[in-house]
């Protein structure tokens, strides 16, 4: 019986050893590959200097020219390696998205919450994502429709008459929708709060972060305390009221679901966050290439003209619902189209949780890791003329994971559906009800931090007689 044991005791022994080993093995294989091409430049410094003084895309395009589409440089103090081709992007964000781990500047963490979707892994990953898409999802967003309606219809009133920054006014339209689609329309009572408090917050997030007093980072970071406290005082009625809530509050809220106040308010923080620039980025571009291209234009307006002469028909109601929203496939396209020139959100963050061989290349755990979406939207061989503003390029399904706007993977927009009603609301209104003229210089782009048409787009709008 004891011989038993002791040779049971050495067999396991043996078995840990050559387990040990082969771990071993294959972690110094991985570790004698070679890093991806690419150079490092200064150190420190790195090569931020080069990627942020000049147009980003010239950086990108050079770089993939002279080293192909995976290669290694340094910025912002991080060893980084890009990647963009499609097949590689896919595997980033999604097939091995256990291997790539989000990652965000510790004071960007910090301002918009910790406890946020954007950070997260794993389980607690899951179940934010469960309740944000059980938001926004069609069949929840699709009882939104009119009150969105009201929305964009106030919105382009107040701009009759005078220039306006079409982005600054975009802001203020997705900002609105942002807030009926977390709070409810009935939410407005702290509307003003919310507002002054995530307009401080905006201007500290882009800048230095040195928290001491007088910084725009420490006003920042008080607006930050203010806003979790407004959201408190909302939680707290909607405790006494005891109702059902279909908003994005409300799916937070739910009994079952036990989220802290803490971990509520940085997800109500960061969906805003989420939705409000990236969407008037967009609604910008679109009325851009709309007043560049008067055949789309045209072809956009007789759709939407069409869809109020059969509501007048049919005797419906004036307002907008979703079934009307489905009827606007031209307009969908340049939606798409849009997306993919202007590529608003040109690469995002991950970073290798451990070594990971990567096509024959060694990238090391902690290093960053970028898909470069724009690269990949703006490659000829996904888009031939890639440059040019074609949205019937897309009556045809683009390849395979060359299109991704919303990105891909777990940690994917869930928001897209709720951005693409919105747009299209606005747009309907706009095109059947106005003409507009660009005012100043055409072809300027900035960084801010999303690439905008020079100075937001200033326009002059006025109805259509
Ligand atoms: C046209 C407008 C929009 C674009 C282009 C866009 C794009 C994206 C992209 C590319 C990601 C993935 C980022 C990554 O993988 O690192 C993302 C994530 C996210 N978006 Fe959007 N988005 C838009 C509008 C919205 C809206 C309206 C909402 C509504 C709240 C929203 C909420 C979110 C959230 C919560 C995440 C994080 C998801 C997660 O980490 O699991 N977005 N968005």
């Amino acid at each position: 019986m004891e011989i038993m044991s002791i040779i049971t005791f050495a067999v396991f022994i043996f078995l840990v050893f050559l387990l040990h080993s082969i771990l071993k093995f294959f972690s110094i294989g991985i570790k004698k590959l070679p890093l991806p091409p690419g150079t490092l430049g200064w150190p420190y410094i790195g090569e931020t200097f080069q990627l942020y003084s000049q147009n980003p895309n010239v950086f990108f395009a050079s770089k993939v020219k002279k080293f192909g589409s995976i290669f290694k440089t340094h910025i912002l103090g991080c060893p980084c390696v890009m990647i963009s081709s499609p097949e590689a992007a896919r595997l980033v964000l999604a097939t091995k998205a256990h291997l790539f781990k989000p990652t965000f500047p510790a004071s960007k963490m910090r301002m918009l919450g910790n406890q946020a979707i954007f950070f997260q892994q794993g389980d607690y990953h899951a179940k934010l994502r469960k309740l944000v898409l059980r938001a926004f999802m069609p069949e929840s967003i699709r009882n939104m429709v009119s009150d969105i309606d009201s929305v964009a219809i106030n919105t382009l009133g107040s701009w009759e008459g005078r220039q306006i920054n079409t982005y600054q006014e975009m802001k203020t339209y997705t900002f609105n929708v942002a807030l009926l689609s977390i709070f409810g329309k009935d939410e407005v009572l702290y509307r003003e709060d919310l507002k002054r408090c995530y307009h401080i917050l905006e201007k500290g997030y882009n800048s230095m972060p040195i928290n001491l007093p007088g910084t725009l980072f420490h006003k920042a970071m008080k607006a930050r305390k203010e806003l979790a406290q407004i959201l408190a005082k909302i939680l707290s009625v909607r405790r006494q009221m005891k109702q059902n809530h279909t908003d994005l509050l409300g799916s937070f809220m739910g009994d079952k679901e036990g989220l802290t106040d803490q971990q509520i308010a940085d997800n109500i923080i960061g969906a805003i966050f989420a939705a409000r620039d990236t969407t008037a980025s967009v609604l910008t571009w679109i009325l851009k290439f709309l007043g560049e291209n008067p055949s789309v234009l045209e072809a956009v307006t007789n759709e939407q003209d069409e869809i109020i002469r059969a509501k007048e028909e049919n005797n419906e109601e004036k307002a907008l619902n979703w079934a009307d929203t489905k009827k606007m496939p031209m307009t969908s396209k340049v939606i798409q189209e849009s997306l993919r020139v202007a590529s608003i959100l040109s690469f995002t963050f991950r970073e290798a949780v451990e070594d990971v061989e990567f096509e024959g290349y060694l990238i090391p755990k902690g290093w960053k890791v970028l898909p470069l979406f724009r690269n990949i939207h703006h490659s000829p061989e996904n888009f031939p003329e890639p440059e040019k503003f074609d949205p019937s390029r897309f009556e045809v399904s683009p390849k395979p994971n060359t299109f991704m706007p919303f990105g891909n993977g777990s940690h994917a927009c869930p928001g897209n559906e709720l951005a693409k009603l919105e747009i299209l609301v606005l747009i309907h209104h706009l095109t059947t009800k106005y003409r507009w003229s660009m005012m100043g210089p055409r072809n300027g782009i900035q960084y801010g931090p999303f690439p905008l048409p020079q100075n937001g787009l200033p326009i002059k709008l006025s109805r259509k007689t």
